[in-house]
């Protein structure tokens, strides 16, 4: 028997979610590792466990929820993903964009990515938030390989403008209006699940990137390719091997992350109330 085609298996995805709750999202959010928290802070909140979800992959890592969050964030509709899967975990690239494909799909005029990276900029911090305004794709892969399936989108979508401007000048006044410093940079995604080498840091440096992480990139491509603007934030939850004097560890991702929490919060709520405004007809 043939798997039914991507956009049969986003149908059925749709249908179970719509089951659950009927509202239409308008805004689609991906919470990376220990950035969880603003799903648990929607109204009305529907949570659907990825294995719920017909076709959607389910992550292991530790931090990574793994459920499809429904509801409101200051009266605008969300639909909000706690958890992502990531390439390194073996997943094939069409399937670690499957769940970005399906908030398009649900409705959602736009997309919020959001990643914990590691900093390379020499201005950046631990707890430092960046706002990602291109990228570099260092994967090897991606999702829209093989046969363009023409109900998603074109053969060789633009890449000129991956981050919308608009949403970008959207995050810049959320993050004044709270009172929150943000950062703005490129982000270098490579493959994983290693960190890197204090040598492949300096290449990165040298190639123009100002945080490196191991996902994202899949998603943007993912969602300009069905024409979703798309705005995406990291978490400097660490300096980049070499920079850092210490060795990296996850446990210390996790750490950073749940420290800013509660900025992080604040910035993705209002960012979805102004970004909600912003498309507004
Ligand atoms: N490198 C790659 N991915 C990451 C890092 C890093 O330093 N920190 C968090 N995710």
């Amino acid at each position: 028997m043939t798997s039914p085609s991507p956009s049969h298996q986003l149908d059925e995805a749709v249908a179970v979610v719509r089951a659950r709750r009927a509202a239409t999202p308008v805004i689609g959010v991906v919470l990376g590792s220990g950035l969880g928290a603003f799903g648990d802070t929607l109204a009305d909140l529907v949570r659907v466990p990825y294995a719920d979800i017909p076709h959607m992959p389910v992550s292991r890592v530790v931090g990574h929820a793994g459920n499809l969050c429904l509801g409101q964030a200051g009266g605008v509709e969300v639909a909000c993903m706690q958890g992502r899967v990531h390439l390194y975990e073996g997943h094939e690239p069409e399937r670690v964009v499957f769940g970005v494909r399906l908030l398009a799909r649900l409705g959602c005029k736009a997309v919020l990515l959001t990643n914990a990276a590691g900093g390379i900029h020499p201005g950046f911090s631990p707890g430092d938030l960046m706002l990602i305004v291109d990228h570099i794709n260092l994967t090897g892969r991606n999702p829209l390989l093989g046969a363009n399936d023409d109900a998603l989108g074109p053969r060789f979508p633009d890449m000129t403008e991956a981050y919308d401007r608009r949403l970008r000048e959207v995050a810049r006044h959320a993050a004044r209006a709270e009172g929150l410093t943000l950062l703005e940079g490129v982000y270098l995604a490579n493959l994983g699940p290693t960190y890197e080498t204090p040598a492949e840091v300096r290449m990165a440096r040298a190639l123009g990137a100002d945080a490196v992480g191991m996902s994202t990139v899949p998603e943007v491509i993912a969602l300009r390719h069905m024409r979703v603007p798309v705005a995406a934030i990291s978490c400097i939850t660490n300096l980049a091997a070499g920079i850092s004097p210490t060795p990296l560890d996850h446990g210390e991702v996790e750490q950073v992350a749940n420290r800013t929490r509660q900025d992080f919060v604040r910035l993705v709520s209002r960012w979805v109330s102004l970004a909600a405004k912003e498309l507004a007809p």
